[in-house]
């Protein structure tokens, strides 16, 4: 029944032991959502940066609709991730790190929002068109002639459409009322056409501690580039960023909340073509490193 203060300072003792080895021992398990037409085969390099600075880091991939699969439809996709992350979300009791990479930012967005009990503490999007595509880059040509930027809105936006994961997020800024009206992921992700279920999505998004936003200019996939951080074009193409969406000033799915509580990171950087992101040793060591503890 000690209550002199040697008892006191041998509590005090105890709990910076317990919270220092929470701290330093164990670093949170990182769970990598893939992208467009890739898999964990691309994410070699990272995990080695990973198991390099932070040595025992349990990196774990989400090994779902690899290549070509991952045109199916997102919420699609969303549904079979979720069973994958759930058992892994358990065996976490600190929580863990989701860090998706491009098409996968928007899987992860959307299992963060619909998922009421996710552990998730640092959420990194690592060069992801979060504010939707418009541009028919390189990558996509082959599935996308060229001339079809203008036109594709016709398939895209149509029922059929809507069964293509690039369509879930295609954001052509001439046909807003087309996208609000049948667009079917992002436009509800982003609270860009309101419904019944925001509210509950804001409040899942926001049990995570941090959004990691990452992405630059020489991209050359996500377009605008902008769209990696909340960014996108008006109806003239001009860019308009985060604060000045409206998304943001309705604080539709929590994102003002987010940078009110100080915990939105943005890195930037030049000279890293979209598929480099993920094994470039600069944009790790300045970008990611920190949030993975
Ligand atoms: C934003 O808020 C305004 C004013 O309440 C409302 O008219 C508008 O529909 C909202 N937009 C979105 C995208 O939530
Ligand atoms: C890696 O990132 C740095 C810093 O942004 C950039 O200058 C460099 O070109 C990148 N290297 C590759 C191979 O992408």
């Amino acid at each position: 029944m000690g209550s002199g203060p040697g008892s006191w300072f041998w509590q005090v003792v105890l709990l910076q032991l317990l919270l220092s080895g929470l701290c330093t021992d164990g670093y949170r398990p990182v769970v990598i959502v893939h992208g467009l037409f890739d898999g964990p085969k691309q994410f070699r390099t990272l995990t080695f940066l990973i198991s390099k600075v932070h040595p025992g880091t349990e990196v774990l991939f989400i090994n779902l609709y690899d290549g070509l699969f991952s045109l199916r439809p997102l919420w699609k996709q969303v549904q079979d991730f979720r069973q994958e992350v759930e058992p892994i979300m358990k065996k976490a009791p600190d929580g863990i790190h989701l860090l998706c990479f491009s098409q996968g930012g928007l899987i992860c967005r959307a299992l963060l929002s619909t998922m009421a009990d996710h552990n998730v503490h640092n959420f990194i999007a690592l060069s992801s068109p979060l504010a939707g595509q418009y541009g028919d880059t390189d990558y996509l040509r082959w599935l996308f002639p060229k001339y079809m930027k203008k036109t594709i809105f016709h398939i895209c936006y149509s029922k059929a459409g809507q069964c293509f994961s690039i369509c879930n997020y295609w954001n052509d800024p001439h046909q807003r009322d087309r996208y609000l009206h049948s667009n079917t992921f992002l436009a509800l992700l982003n609270g860009d056409a309101p419904h019944a279920e925001m509210k509950v999505w804001r409040e899942n998004f926001l049990h995570i501690k941090k959004l990691v936003l990452i992405g630059g200019p020489d991209d050359g996939v996500v377009t605008p580039w902008q769209s990696s951080l909340f960014g996108f074009y008006d109806s003239s193409e001009n860019i308009v960023e985060m604060r000045n969406q409206e998304f943001y000033r309705n604080d539709t799915f929590g994102l003002k909340t987010l940078e009110a509580r100080g915990d939105i990171s943005v890195c930037v950087h030049s000279g890293v073509h979209h598929t480099k992101w993920h094994s470039n040793q600069t944009v790790f060591n300045t970008c990611l490193e920190k949030w993975l503890t």
